[in-house]
């Protein structure tokens, strides 16, 4: 039975990820600072802040892959210094791991925001765009890229995925979500600007609660242009990722991993807020609209990758489940 040592595996994608594998026959070992969300059999969890690598060193030994997702993800400015620890600092000791006991490949999970897709010279974003991340987070993929490379050259067979956004459909409609919330509910909106500090935006925002009700938000650029970018499915993602284990093209690539359809905010936003039955208010966000696209082209034809997952999709499976629940 081969092996699969997966950081970040009780989180977003992580769980799920090692419940794929599982099924498919992996024994999977789980690193991450955070308890086991899986119980099965041939899973085993080690809970650990990656700090030492002779400790990891145990945990890796006779593991045929290390997919990298532990990561931590934050565009507040005070947890700089912990994200550089959690995604830089514990990336190269992971990869002193993987070198140490020869695994097969690593999988490393960055981000589009190493172009940053948000304020991509030429679109769409193809893998050859240059790299100049605009948020810390996007650093810290950056130079865990750059050490990715710097193992591959010494040995490592490597693949770099760059995932876009990526939800469930379960948390599309989520005000509680970590990117869906704030992404199209007003209330969470001005949550995580107040916690930004950025309180200019978050009175704004207050200004459009009108009566106090929930909403949502239409997020459009000062430019008046709304929002359009990729909203990946989780269980694209998964297959993405099965893909750079396991294809003999993958060695030592760099891929976007983005699903084919992109989301427009202005057709997608009534369709969800009728579901939600919330009313749905504009708001016009400092600078320009965020507004991309980003090529898959090249995992497409490399890997034969076929994303099955739109986002209308998504809000299709979220309009059943109401009419179910109001059945
Ligand atoms: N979800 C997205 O939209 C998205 C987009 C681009 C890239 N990514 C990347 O994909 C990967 C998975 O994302 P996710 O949405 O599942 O994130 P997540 O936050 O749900 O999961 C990350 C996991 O890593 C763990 N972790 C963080 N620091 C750690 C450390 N020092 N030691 C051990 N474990 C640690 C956390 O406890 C968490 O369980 C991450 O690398 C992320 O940067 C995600």
């Amino acid at each position: 039975m081969k092996k699969v040592l997966l950081t970040g595996a009780s989180g977003r994608i992580g769980s799920r990820l090692g419940e794929q594998l599982l099924n498919d026959g992996f024994h999977v070992v789980g690193l991450d600072l955070a308890p086991a969300r899986t119980r099965h059999p041939n899973y085993a969890h080690v809970q650990s802040q990656i700090r030492r690598k002779d400790e990891l060193v145990k945990s890796f030994e006779g593991a045929d892959f290390v997919l990298h997702l532990g990561s931590m993800m934050s565009w507040n400015p005070k947890d700089n210094a912990a994200m550089f620890e959690a995604n830089v600092n514990a990336t190269q000791l992971i990869l002193e791991a993987a070198s140490a006991v020869g695994v097969k490949r690593f999988v490393f999970a960055s981000s589009g925001e190493v172009y940053p897709e948000v304020k991509a010279k030429t679109l769409p974003v193809t893998e050859d765009h240059s790299l100049n991340p605009t948020s810390f987070y996007g650093l810290t993929k950056k130079i865990g890229e750059e050490l990715v490379q710097f193992y591959q050259t010494q040995g490592l067979e490597t693949v770099i995925l760059r995932f876009p956004h990526t939800q469930a459909a379960s948390e599309i409609l989520d005000p509680e979500s970590f990117f869906s919330g704030p992404r199209f509910f007003l209330d969470s909106k001005i949550r995580q600007m107040e916690q930004f500090g950025n309180t200019q935006v978050a009175e704004y925002l207050k200004s459009l609660r009108g009566d106090g009700s929930p909403k949502m938000i239409l997020q459009c650029g000062e430019d008046q242009k709304p929002y359009m970018m990729h909203i990946a499915d989780i269980r694209d993602i998964l297959s993405g990722v099965a893909l750079a284990m396991q294809h003999p093209n993958a060695a030592n690539e760099i891929f976007n991993l983005e699903p084919d359809d992109v989301v427009r905010f202005e057709e997608a936003l009534p369709k969800m807020a009728e579901i939600a039955g919330l009313p749905l208010v504009k708001a016009y966000m400092p600078g320009p609209a965020v507004h991309y696209r980003t090529s898959n082209a090249k995992i497409k034809s490399a890997l034969g990758y076929q994303p099955s997952h739109t986002f209308s999709a998504m809000i299709e499976e979220n309009r059943k489940n109401s009419e179910q629940t109001a059945l």
